[in-house]
């Protein structure tokens, strides 16, 4: 009685912090919680993803990696979650880098309405999207941090934007960290991230250019071997491969090792090796782990900073797929 008293004290106080900074639309976290519209919500939402992930790895990997496709369009806003309609039938969703390979969309539909059932319209599909990826980053890899929460969902999703602001695997690391400045990233914090391709997997085409028609200097010949065992040239069908093949399911610094091996998938990860600054960090995260995991989990609560793009004021969508009528 009296531990729950000075817990009902402690939020009180930080609710005193959080109005005092609402006017500036900053973040908080534990919103829901601290403005007691919603305490069970980053728990309902953490239930709904252990219990995907734990059938499929895979879908954390998907969520981690929507995160990051949501936030670098317009901003944290679930804009990645619009389902083409009649009044906009190109959004970010039928994207190249997001058609067909983005996924975890099930599960966020399936946290969406275990949260609606308890607190209906409170809980943005941008919060949860962000609280999804951090409980993946957990699961996956055993990495906790909190994230703030409070974000509102966007009315607006243009396909063409995806392909203007995110970065392809096939861009230089001058273009990749220009992308990432763009949306007040850093260098360090592109080498951060890219750790997130120690999980999940890709689809043949991102890399097949460096297999055909020889195996790409950049790319160690034996691992071109097998990746072309697995990628077919001219296969009929997209195939797909893990990021990662020793511990796939394990967010952890073995993407490092693998970019140092001249292992990595992509182009943009053997990129990492042409500048002293990134090379040096891919060293550091290579040798102590510790350390990546601490600035992974930073440049996660980095990303899930990034400002919105328009000034429209955002909504609380009843379903994630569609915008409010
Ligand atoms: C640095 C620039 C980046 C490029 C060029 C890039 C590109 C890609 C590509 C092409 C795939 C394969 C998708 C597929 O075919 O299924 C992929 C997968 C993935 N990416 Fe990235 N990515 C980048 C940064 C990031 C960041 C910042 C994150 C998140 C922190 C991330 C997380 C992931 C994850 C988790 C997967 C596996 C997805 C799955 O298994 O469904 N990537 N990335
Ligand atoms: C990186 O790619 C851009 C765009 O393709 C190109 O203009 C630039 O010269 C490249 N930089 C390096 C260092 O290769």
């Amino acid at each position: 009685m009296e531990a729950k008293n000075t817990f009902q004290i402690q939020v009180f106080l930080s609710c005193i912090l959080l109005f005092g900074t609402l006017s500036t639309k900053s973040l908080e976290v534990g919103y829901y919680k601290c403005t007691n519209t919603c305490p069970q919500a980053e728990e309902i939402v953490r239930g709904v993803v252990y219990k995907y992930v734990l059938q499929e790895p895979g879908l954390g990997a998907g969520l981690i990696r929507m995160f990051f496709h949501d936030c670098f369009v317009r901003g944290c806003d679930a804009s990645v979650l619009l389902d083409p309609s009649y009044l906009n039938p190109n959004p970010e969703k039928l994207a190249v880098p997001n058609n067909p390979s983005l996924r975890g969309f099930e599960v966020i539909d399936a946290a969406k309405s275990a949260v609606e059932q308890v607190c209906p319209g409170i809980v943005s599909c941008a919060d949860i999207i962000a609280f999804a990826a951090r409980d993946a980053t957990y699961f996956l890899g055993m990495i906790s941090y909190e994230i703030p929460s409070g974000r509102l969902d966007g009315r607006i999703s243009i396909a063409d934007e995806v392909l203007k602001v995110l970065p392809t695997p096939f861009h230089n690391l001058t273009v990749v960290k220009a992308l990432f400045a763009a949306q007040g990233l850093s260098a360090d914090d592109v080498v951060a991230l890219s750790g997130a391709h120690s999980i999940g997997r890709s689809h043949c085409s991102s890399f097949t250019n460096r297999l055909y028609p020889t195996i790409d200097s950049t790319l160690d010949q034996g691992f071109g071997y097998l990746l072309r065992s697995k990628c077919p040239e001219n296969a009929p069908v997209d195939g797909v491969v893990p990021q990662d093949f020793v511990t796939p399911t394990k967010l952890d610094n073995k993407y490092y090792q693998n970019v140092k091996g001249l292992k990595g998938l992509f182009f943009s990860d053997w990129s990492l090796l042409t500048s002293d600054e990134t090379a040096n960090l891919v060293n550091d995260f290579r040798t102590t782990p510790q350390f990546f995991e601490a600035k992974f989990a930073e440049s996660m609560v980095k990303m899930g900073n990034i400002p919105l793009l328009s000034g429209t004021p955002g909504e609380i969508r009843k379903s994630c797929r569609a915008v409010n009528y």
